[in-house]
């Protein structure tokens, strides 16, 4: 655990920690013009120079410190902070680590000058010395006094304390972050073959079964239609053929809702104009779709999936609670990346943040499939009026290479921009998902 926790303090990729402690450690001390920090590099126990004042850029940031050697390998070494103000104190402070060490004290008395006096106190992590903060101070008015020594250690014990602390809270946090996100790509990911499944099975055995049904109904029809005893059986087969045509589009209509066929084949963004056509149809909601960019159709396949869900979602919303005449759906390539925006035109998102009510598993759905998708999500007023949904997505999409099946046949097509009235399409969309 010692061992993490030092190599937590020291983990390059946290340099910023280092430098803030430096920082305020300056700032708290009328005296103190510069100063640096330099820590355990590893089992070696050779310190590194990890922050520095500006003044000492770039040497010292070179700089190694062995055990013994310059002010933070001597208070290394001492496990306690020292003081010095002129050579003397320099060697008084190495005769009690190394009595005798002439390279030691030469070493530290090399230093001295531009600095006039020195505090160096050891960082200390969970009882464990990890290294050393050095302020130096290059004026000639009073030097460090004894006083400031002990301020300056307590607060390099508290500050590498709560560094550490945050730091740890920190790895953990991003840790346990990104086994959810995991999970949750599992089981999103799982949900969609499920969903794929369900859907194949509908159209493979449901519907093949019902068009048999039907075959078996029109046979009956005939064979009744010769013989008079029968006839009163016609008015009844017509019944159940009507039946039955009703529940294969029902059958139809939940296995595209499931997966729609249309996604693997054409692309995303076919599939979403298949999509508003389908979510307005008969609601008197006119939708816009306005295409500027074709990166919908070169997302990989998952991530396309979790966009499609999106705007599936989004859509439903507008239409059981906005009480919109209006929704439109751009997508595009903005300066902070791609986007795609879905604004409507009704009374708006209920006050109080809809997000966190724990009944918003939609708008939740949404937000972590678009995570999933390897983007962002605000779900917020518009700006003239109504709700926004508004899909960032700065980094390239979930890496996944299966790719739509549009791209896979290397169609290119840039997106469309059309008008799905109330009474209808206008253009080219409705495409038979089947
Ligand atoms: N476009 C919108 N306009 C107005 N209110 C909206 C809109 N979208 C969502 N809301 C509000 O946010 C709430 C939460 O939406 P969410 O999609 O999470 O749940 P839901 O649609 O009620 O149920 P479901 O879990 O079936 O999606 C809705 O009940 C509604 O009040
Ligand atoms: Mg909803």
């Amino acid at each position: 655990m010692l061992d993490a926790t030092a190599r937590l303090a020291v983990d390059p990729a946290d340099p910023g920690v280092m430098q803030v402690i430096l920082e305020r450690a300056i700032d708290m001390f009328d005296k103190a013009d510069a100063g640096f920090i330099a820590v355990r590099e590893g089992a070696d126990e050779v310190l590194r120079t990890v922050a520095c004042s500006e003044q000492y850029l770039p040497h010292v940031m070179d700089l190694r410190w062995p055990p013994g050697e310059g002010g933070p390998g001597l208070v290394y070494q001492a496990r306690r902070p020292l003081l010095w103000s002129a050579p003397e104190q320099v060697e008084a402070a190495i005769e009690t680590v190394n009595p005798g060490d002439r390279a030691a004290i030469r070493s530290v008395a090399s230093l001295l000058p531009p600095a006039q006096s020195v505090i160096c106190a050891p960082l200390t992590a969970r009882g464990e010395v990890i290294g050393a903060i050095q302020l130096d101070h290059r004026g000639q008015t009073a030097p460090f006094t004894e006083w400031e020594l002990g301020v300056l250690a307590q607060m390099a014990s508290n500050a590498m304390a709560m560094a550490l602390d945050n730091s740890i809270l920190f790895t953990e946090l991003r840790a346990q972050r990104s086994q959810t996100q995991e999970l949750l790509r599992r089981i999103i990911a799982a949900q969609e073959d499920e969903r794929v499944r369900v859907a194949r099975e509908l159209h493979d055995v449901i519907a093949q079964t019902m068009t048999a049904l039907l075959g078996g109904l029109r046979v009956l029809r005939r064979a009744a239609e010769g013989a008079p005893e029968l006839e009163h059986l016609d008015e009844y087969l017509s019944q159940v053929d009507r039946e039955v045509r009703a529940a294969m589009e029902a059958t139809s209509d939940l296995a595209s809702a499931l997966r729609p066929a249309i996604l693997d084949d054409l692309g995303l963004a076919r599939a979403i104009e298949w999509q508003a056509q389908r979510a307005v149809r008969s609601t008197g909601v006119a939708v816009e779709l306005d295409f500027s960019s074709d990166w919908l159709d070169r997302l990989p396949g998952q991530a396309a999936i979790m966009v499609f869900r999106i705007v599936q979602e989004a859509l439903s919303n507008v239409v059981r609670h906005s009480g919109a005449r209006q929704v439109r759906v751009e997508a595009g390539d903005g300066d902070r990346g791609r986007y795609l925006r879905i604004t409507d035109d009704g009374v708006g998102l209920p006050a109080g943040g809809s997000l966190e009510a724990p009944d918003a598993v939609g708008l939740r759905g949404m937000r972590e499939r678009a995570e999933v998708a390897g983007g962002e999500l605000a779900i917020r007023a518009g700006a003239d009026g109504g709700a926004e949904v508004l899909l960032t997505m700065a980094g390239p999409g979930l890496t996944g290479n299966e790719g739509t099946a549009a791209q896979r046949a290397g169609e290119k097509r840039t997106g469309p921009s059309l008008v799905i009235g109330r009474s209808g399409f206008s253009g080219e969309v409705g495409v038979n998902p089947w």
